[in-house]
């Protein structure tokens, strides 16, 4: 896995945040790189600008310093519009802890949109989104408002509509955060089947270290800094205790 390449560069990123009387350092030069259908892991207490690095990656927010290649590229103005709003349409696939669905519109609308934003013929669309209600077993629902469905269906939506323009990167704000644990299990499963389906690349923020054993990596934060890093073995067990340990150390800094 970690010889496949990488896909996305981070060097130097910092982030500073000025409001009338503070200045806040979110993110402080971290460096790491993303490889090619790697699952990343980001843990890290609460402020310590997990959220800040994810929109920066997705172009929701703009660096104070700092560079992000894809590819070993760094793109010219990769936060300035239209370019910002052109690279996350056809690089980045976001999932949040809210969902963040469409109220009036059904299962098969919400999971459309991205394509009907691109503009695919109507075959193709339905084609997809067909594909996609199967493969996260919504396909009973698929005429349903977002109300009509329980927490995790609803995830479901939001990963499927996400995904569905296959998205070399993955970005998810702790996308469990609003689960119960059962329901967390069975949508980490498939968001991992969709990273195998699609060859993605994810970065996946959470502080729950049970979400972290799914990943290849996970990268620890402390106020804006990366101060630990542990690569998992695929053995459950092994890596929840391991990660835990981490974690603790984390929260005692
Ligand atoms: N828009 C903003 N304006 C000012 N400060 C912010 C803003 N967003 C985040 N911060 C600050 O930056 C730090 C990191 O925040 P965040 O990235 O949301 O942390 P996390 O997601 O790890 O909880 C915090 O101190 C937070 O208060
Ligand atoms: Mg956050």
């Amino acid at each position: 896995m970690s010889n496949r390449g990488t896909v996305m560069s981070v060097r130097n990123l910092s982030k500073s945040y000025h409001t009338k009387d503070q200045h806040v350092t979110a993110l402080s030069k971290v460096t790491f790189h993303l490889t090619k259908g790697e699952m990343l892991a980001v843990m890290g207490t609460s402020g310590s600008g997990k959220s800040t690095l994810l929109n920066i990656l997705g172009t929701l927010d703009e660096p104070t310093s700092g560079d992000i290649l894809l590819q070993g590229v760094k793109l010219e103005k990769m936060f300035i519009e239209p370019h910002a709003t052109k690279f996350r349409r056809e690089n980045i696939g976001f999932i949040f802890q809210s969902f963040q669905l469409l109220k009036d519109l059904s299962v098969e609308e919400n999971i459309a949109l991205p394509l009907v934003l691109k503009g695919l013929p109507n075959k193709e669309i339905r084609d997809k989104v067909n594909r996609m209600l199967e493969l996260v077993g919504l396909m009973h629902h698929r005429t349903h408002r977002p109300v009509e469905l329980s927490g995790g269906q609803q995830q479901r939506v939001a990963i499927s509509r996400a995904l569905i323009t296959s998205p070399p990167i993955v970005l998810a704000d702790e996308p469990t955060g609003n689960l119960d644990y059962n329901t967390s299990r069975e949508i980490l499963k498939v968001i991992t089947d969709m990273k195998q389906a699609f060859d993605q690349s994810i970065v996946i923020v959470t502080h729950d270290p049970m979400v972290a054993t799914y990943a290849d990596r996970v990268i620890f934060f402390h106020d804006g800094n990366i101060v630990d890093e542990y690569v998992c073995k695929c053995q459950q067990d092994e890596d929840m205790d391991q990660i835990l340990i981490k974690f603790r150390q984390l929260l005692e800094r």
